[in-house]
């Protein structure tokens, strides 16, 4: 090892599959009295947030729930949230979701236990904190926002921005498979690709990869590729479920440390301007970013793909693999599939290329040019 690192992660994550029945236990113990429960509709809708409640109303924490986030949350349902955890002096936030709650919470947290305003979070160690107390429960296993220091907002000017801080990792993360067998085979396949990505992209980063991030790369890698067909084709399979929700924040705790780059760069202004679901995008554009960046980084990608169902050789035969993979688990895979088209592939590699906090990890460089290039060949 030539050079040290530092790692940071989450101080308590729990694998245990009916857990959200006993999340009032939790809650109790972290001194939660009142707690600003985020999550969206869909969540609720679909009953995952039941066991949670009853448990959370046996142990006498009062629940104040917070359903207004939509996919790629905006800043003004951040403001929301924030100011709706004030207003009630809740004393603890807990988030249940996909990655669009998790994030609304880790944020709703912070911004209601220091006294910053969201501008002034936007960029990387920018929180002063203190935050309140948290608990996420992710019901998706792809972003892992459950273990990054890391919360998405999309601005009004239809920008994907990101505060990067050590506030924002959790008290305690939660990894209930039960709750994510409702989970679509499409939704299931986008966000397992999603946190594939973020494994490749860790494995791969220029400026902070490290032996450790690269141990949880690996295994969330070999996880994430072994499970992902299962848990679409079989999605009350708790083994496969929880083998994806288990990699997913593997992948996460990974990228959390040696962050994710090109892929994710080009993926944003796809969910921002179009509304694009975040897995389904970087499935979209990761073909055109692993081709472009194999001259740079060919060892570790055929590293990688050892690990992939089969032992496919060398990093082509991570390519394929990953090439073909969308389209067998029924994700469009051409961006005018999503209602792209030529005209505007100028203004997604003009946003792409203001992603500088991302680009700066890939391991070929890239300007506007080759931007507009890749988009070009997954038109
Ligand atoms: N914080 C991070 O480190 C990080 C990393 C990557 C992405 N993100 C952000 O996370 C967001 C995407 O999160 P996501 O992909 O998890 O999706 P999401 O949270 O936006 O949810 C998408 C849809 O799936 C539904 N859903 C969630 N769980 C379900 C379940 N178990 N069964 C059925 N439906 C369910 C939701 O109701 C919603 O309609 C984006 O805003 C992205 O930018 C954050
Ligand atoms: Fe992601």
């Amino acid at each position: 090892m030539s050079q040290g690192f530092v790692f940071h992660s989450v101080k308590r994550l729990q694998v245990e599959q009916g857990a959200a029945a006993r999340l009032g236990e939790l809650a109790g113990t972290a001194g939660m009295r009142r707690v600003l429960l985020v999550s969206d509709r869909g969540v609720h809708n679909l009953g995952l947030l039941q066991p949670a409640l009853a448990s959370l109303e046996q142990h006498a924490v009062e629940v104040e729930l917070f359903l207004d986030v939509e996919a790629d949350p905006s800043a003004a349902t951040v403001q929301a949230a924030a100011e709706r955890a004030r207003a009630l002096k809740v004393s603890g936030v807990i988030g249940i979701g996909g990655g669009s709650p998790m994030d609304v919470a880790k944020l709703a947290a912070l911004l209601a236990g220091g006294k910053q305003s969201l501008e002034a979070l936007y960029g990387v160690d920018q929180a002063s904190g203190p935050r309140l107390p948290l608990i996420l429960m992710p019901t998706t296993a792809g972003t892992g926002s459950e273990v990054t220091p890391v919360a998405i907002v999309t601005t009004g000017e239809g920008e994907k921005k990101g505060v990067v801080s050590r506030w924002l990792l959790p008290d305690s993360a939660l990894l209930d498979a039960t709750l994510t067998t409702g989970l679509p085979p499409k939704g299931t396949a986008a966000t397992g690709i999603d946190a594939m990505v973020h494994a490749i992209e860790a494995y791969t980063g220029v400026r902070l990869k490290n032996p450790m991030s690269d141990c949880l790369a690996r295994e969330a890698m070999r996880l994430l590729s072994h499970n992902i067909e299962r848990a679409c084709s079989h999605g009350q399979d708790l083994a496969a479920r929880e083998a994806m929700l288990f990699g997913a924040s593997l992948a996460g705790m990974a990228f959390a440390n040696s962050p994710v780059a090109a892929v994710h760069a080009l993926a944003y202004p796809v969910g921002a301007l179009f509304h694009v679901p975040h897995g389904l995008s970087n499935s979209l554009v990761l073909p055109a970013v692993l081709r472009y960046n194999t001259s740079h980084c060919a060892e570790r990608y055929a590293e990688l793909a050892t690990l992939l169902p089969g032992n496919p050789a060398g990093a082509d035969g991570l390519i394929t693999w990953l090439t073909a993979l969308p389209g067998r688990l029924g994700l469009p895979t051409r961006l005018s599939e999503v209602g792209i088209t030529q005209a505007d592939l100028p203004r997604l590699a003009e946003d792409a290329m203001k992603q500088t906090r991302l680009l700066v990890n890939n391991p070929r460089t890239l300007g506007y040019e080759t931007t507009l290039a890749l988009y070009q060949q997954v038109l």
